[in-house]
């Protein structure tokens, strides 16, 4: 799994999707640029993203709001106040760690211990082994596990509280009882707010303070009211935009999982009091079927409900994807209630309400809300398309199994060899298909090279011209996945291609 993520971040290098930001200044810690064609895949997905959510709903519309925000849309909105994340800082090896991440992978270290114990049991019975009862039998499973419970349940509850001694304490308690790392070194954990802050207008003195949104949801609540009238909207209805966040993240990790600065997909769903419950199951389910329907298997996604709930919350639950180095958060379905439109109408002195004409009273509206990371998502996609096969000949290929309707190139055009007006035929084909499609031209080296190429960029279809295509204009059209050959007319290269790549 450790060698497929290498995999993964330099296969992104080498093929021009992801580099690290400003490289030649040896780079920036935890932000990343997107080449040529990472920024394409990314826009196709923000695209396949935006068609399902704004196009395929009469109900919901989207908008671009702008990055900065009055400074108090984030006292209303509570990040001000609660958008913290606790932190350590390792005297001794000078690192600094996210309190509640640390104390997750002490537990995830206990429970790497568990499991070592159930394969050493696998192996010592063999065909008899019941894995289900020696857990619960076995003292020092059981033991690992309880302690697993418990840490977690401590550290939830210690922070819920803000009681950050406690979130020490814990450390330190780990740390002793885990005689291979020691006891460190630690300093207090304090609180550290996740928001950038910059400056508006060039006189220090009547300079004012603004924050970069750590969210675009804020830019769409903000709007609400205008959205509502301008378009005549009528509950229950949606808001989305797709646009840039950034948080100040203590240790931005795991390539651009984490990052600094990342891109969000998100909608709000406004909905009468009371029937938020609904919705929010009905979001939960739509959403997993967006998801599914890209086919990256049913068996790398999974919820999971959030017992402790962030301010705003009264339900929320992630999508959780099998990434490369184990399941994480995707994405973030909550139910938001009427905090936000509340909180923004105290703060503004403004009335946030809905006329509700069939019900024929006024009320704040209920929101639901989906958030899924753009740059996850890339990740997502990514990381589970890089294969490596093993061809009959024995030879290995690299292939970017990538949905077709994401892929950056959807077909690549060879002229068989760069003479006997071969290229020209492919410069033609490629004149009439690129106003549909994103189409590569490519003549250097043999042709068995250039396919494998387009393999690892994960282009969908390589069509070939050759001798024969003078002849009856017709070039053989090569599958990414299946690496297939079929012999077609030069006039059925649209449909053809139409077909796999359009959603
Ligand atoms: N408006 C709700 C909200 O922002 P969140 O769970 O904090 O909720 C939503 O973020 C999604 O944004 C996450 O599920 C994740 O995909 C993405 N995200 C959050 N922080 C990120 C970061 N530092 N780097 C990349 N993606 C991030």
């Amino acid at each position: 799994q450790e060698d497929l993520f290498k995999n993964v971040v330099s296969h992104a290098k080498e093929y021009g999707f992801i580099f690290p930001s400003s490289e030649i200044y040896d780079g920036l810690s935890a932000v990343y640029d997107y080449a040529q064609n990472g920024a394409e895949l990314k826009k196709n997905i923000r695209e396949y993203w935006w068609k399902s959510m704004v196009q395929m709903h009469e109900n919901i519309v989207g908008i671009d709001s702008a990055i900065f925000m009055h400074p108090t849309t984030w006292k209303a909105s509570g990040h001000v106040d609660a958008f913290n994340d606790p932190l350590i800082d390792n005297k001794d090896s000078k690192k600094r760690y996210r309190a509640d991440v640390l104390i997750e992978d002490y537990a995830e270290k206990i429970n790497q211990k568990a499991q070592k114990e159930i394969e050493k049991a696998r192996t010592r019975f063999g065909e008899a082994f019941n894995e289900q009862e020696f857990i619960t039998t076995n003292t020092r499973v059981v033991e690992y596990l309880a302690k697993k419970k418990e840490i977690l349940e401590r550290m939830a509850r210690s922070l819920e509280t803000e009681n950050l001694a406690d979130v020490k304490a814990l450390i330190e308690e780990l740390e002793i009882a885990d005689p291979e790392t020691g006891s460190k070194n630690w300093t207090d954990v304090r609180q550290f707010n996740l928001m950038f802050g910059t400056k508006l207008g060039a006189e220090a003195a009547t300079a004012m303070d603004l924050y970069l949104r750590p969210e675009t949801a804020q830019g769409i609540f903000v709007n609400f009211l205008n959205v509502q009238k301008t378009g005549r909207m009528k509950i229950p209805f949606g808001i989305a935009q797709t646009g840039k966040a950034f948080r100040n993240e203590i240790v931005a990790r795991q390539f651009i999982f984490r990052m600094r600065e990342f891109e969000q997909m998100e909608m709000q769903f406004f909905v009468r009091p009371g029937e938020e419950m609904q919705y929010y199951e009905y979001w939960k389910e739509t959403r997993l079927k967006w998801h599914l329907s890209l086919g990256l298997g049913r068996e790398n996604y999974r919820f999971h409900d959030h017992e402790k709930l962030a301010h705003y919350a009264n339900a929320a639950s992630d999508i959780e994807f099998n990434f490369p180095f184990g399941f994480k958060e995707l994405e973030g379905i909550h139910s938001r209630t009427d905090f936000d439109l509340k909180a923004h109408e105290q703060h503004s002195g403004k009335k946030l309400q809905y006329f509700d004409t069939e019900e024929n009273r006024n009320y704040t509206p209920y929101v639901v809300e989906t958030s899924v990371g753009l740059d996850r998502m890339f990740l997502a996609v990514f990381s589970n398309s890089l294969k490596e096969e093993t061809l009959e000949d024995g030879s290995v290929r690299t292939v970017l199994k990538l949905p077709s309707v994401l892929a950056p190139t959807k077909a690549a055009v060879l002229p068989l060899v760069k003479k006997d007006g071969l290229p020209d035929v492919a410069r033609a084909i490629i004149e009439d298909l690129k106003w549909d499609f994103n189409v590569a031209y490519d003549e250097k080296d043999a042709v068995g090279r250039r396919y494998r190429r387009q393999d690892a960029l994960g282009t969908p279809f390589c069509i070939t011209v050759d001798h024969q295509t003078l002849e009856d204009q017709t070039v053989t059209i090569r599958h990414r996945d299946t690496m297939a050959q079929d012999r077609v007319k030069i006039s059925d290269l649209r449909g053809i291609i139409n077909e796999e790549v359009s959603i």
